[in-house]
């Protein structure tokens, strides 16, 4: 087991380059299944679950070859199989080979998904959309099998813009008979890199980013390569680091439109920032000020950066309320930072945030990937030290989140135990 331990109350300053991100990159290695000719992913972020995705094209006798960051995955010799459950439940992602899969082979079988402990995350989108598409579908023992003969193009509205339903369906249809709309899609940026990779291959779809995909189905996809956009959720987070510990530090490989909402309450907080190009510096160094902030899909606030943002308004006086409204089991760092001094009372969906002096370092445990991206910077900021165990969560979404840090100035290491 590993953790992590930081000594807080160290200023930040120079410059962290951010990864491409995570959440474009396994769909996109997903993707690939869709064409039998090599595709290339470059600057990859070398990740836990960019691992595990491949893992799980492996089962199915892909050929994965990573050579610095850039992967090959060759699916020419892929075969009808069923991925191992133990891999699958590991990571909810895995889940999006289901789309691809039926395109492929017209049948598949994979056990029921797992992931981060956030709320109960159910798949009934992505099984609806499969539906609407012509595969049947069902559900037993665990597991979720599908067949179509021919996957035919159809007209299907999400109740709730599901990310991963948008993009299973996506991957289902580019090769379906005819056109297929998803309406009330998901529009965040991933999805659009997800369009853009797909398109690339021959695919042909509008209106990703926006809550309208139309998608003509074509006969096959070719090969190609793609370099996906950086993680706004790492530059987030590196963002709200600065802005915790009151420091000044440049983040590089960012993009000004995906990280709107996140600039906005920053900067409604008093945070001061300057973007050239792809950077953005980001000034912390003043007095902040409280906020509400309401998680919504992209281009609402994202509830990938709601724990993140936790942990600086704990430090912030006055009062702040963060309302999450995508995921009903989104406030498990609440507690841990409550051991570090936070005044946080939750009601429901909402947390109501008193800022208090001063966090105090202690000992916490990363719950899950963003809880522990937020306790690290809560440790940061934190009077003595703190230790965050269960790190393994973090590392599914953070490249060297300790070696970035420390490269800032943060007295942070990694230990075993
Ligand atoms: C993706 C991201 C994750 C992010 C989330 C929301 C990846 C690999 N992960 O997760 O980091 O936090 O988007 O931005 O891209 N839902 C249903 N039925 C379904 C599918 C989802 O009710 O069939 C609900 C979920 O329970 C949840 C909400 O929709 O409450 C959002 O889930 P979804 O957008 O699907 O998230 P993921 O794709 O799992």
């Amino acid at each position: 087991m590993e953790k992590i331990v930081v000594k807080g109350g160290i200023n930040l300053s120079g410059r962290v380059y951010v990864s491409s991100a995570k959440n474009s990159v396994l769909p996109i290695i997903v993707a690939s299944i869709l064409s039998d000719e090599k595709c290339v992913i470059e600057n990859a972020p070398m990740l836990e679950d960019v691992f595990v995705i491949g893992d799980v094209l492996k089962s199915v006798s892909a050929n994965i070859n990573i050579n610095n960051s850039s992967i090959t995955i060759d699916t020419s010799n892929l075969k009808y199989g069923e991925p191992s459950s133990e891999l699958v439940r590991k990571m909810r992602a895995s889940f999006l080979v289901m789309g691809p899969m039926i395109a492929r082979f017209g049948k598949f079988k994979i056990s029921l998904p797992g992931g981060c402990n956030i709320g109960t995350r159910p798949i009934d989108l992505h099984l609806k959309g499969l539906t609407a598409l012509g595969a049947e579908v069902s559900i037993g023992h665990g597991y979720v099998e599908a067949s179509a003969n021919r996957l035919i193009g159809n007209k299907i509205y999400l109740d709730f813009p599901s990310v991963g339903a948008t993009e299973n369906i996506m991957m289902a249809a580019v090769m379906a008979e005819g056109e297929t709309i998803i309406e009330n899609s998901a529009a965040e940026p991933e999805i659009e890199d997800l369009a853009s990779f797909l398109n690339s291959m021959g695919g042909i779809i509008t209106g990703a980013g926006t809550d309208t995909i139309k998608i003509m189905g074509v006969k096959s996809l070719k090969g190609t390569t793609h370099r996906p956009i950086f993680d706004r959720i790492e530059a987030g987070t590196y963002m709200a680091a600065a802005a915790i510990t009151r420091s000044k530090i440049e983040v590089c490989g960012i993009n000004e439109e995906h990280l709107k909402p996140v600039i906005a309450k920053l900067t409604e907080m008093g945070v001061s920032m300057e973007i050239n190009g792809d950077n953005i510096i980001v000034d912390g160094n003043c007095a902040l000020k409280p906020v509400d902030i309401k998680t919504m899909p992209y281009p609402g606030f994202p509830t990938d950066m709601q724990a993140q943002m936790m942990s600086l308004l704990c430090g912030v006086k006055g009062t702040s309320i963060i309302t999450e409204t995508v995921f009903e089991n989104r406030f498990m760092h609440a507690q841990e930072l409550k051991r570090m001094g936070a005044n946080i009372k939750i009601d429901g969906r909402s947390a109501v945030i008193e800022g208090v002096e001063k966090l105090s370092g202690s000992e916490v445990k990363a719950t899950d990937l963003r809880a522990g991206a937020a306790l690290i910077i809560a440790g940061l900021a934190a009077e003595g030290i703190t230790e965050i165990s269960d790190i393994y969560h973090v590392d599914r979404g953070y490249v060297n989140i300790e070696k970035k840090l420390k490269g800032l100035g943060a007295d942070i290491e990694r230990i075993k135990y």
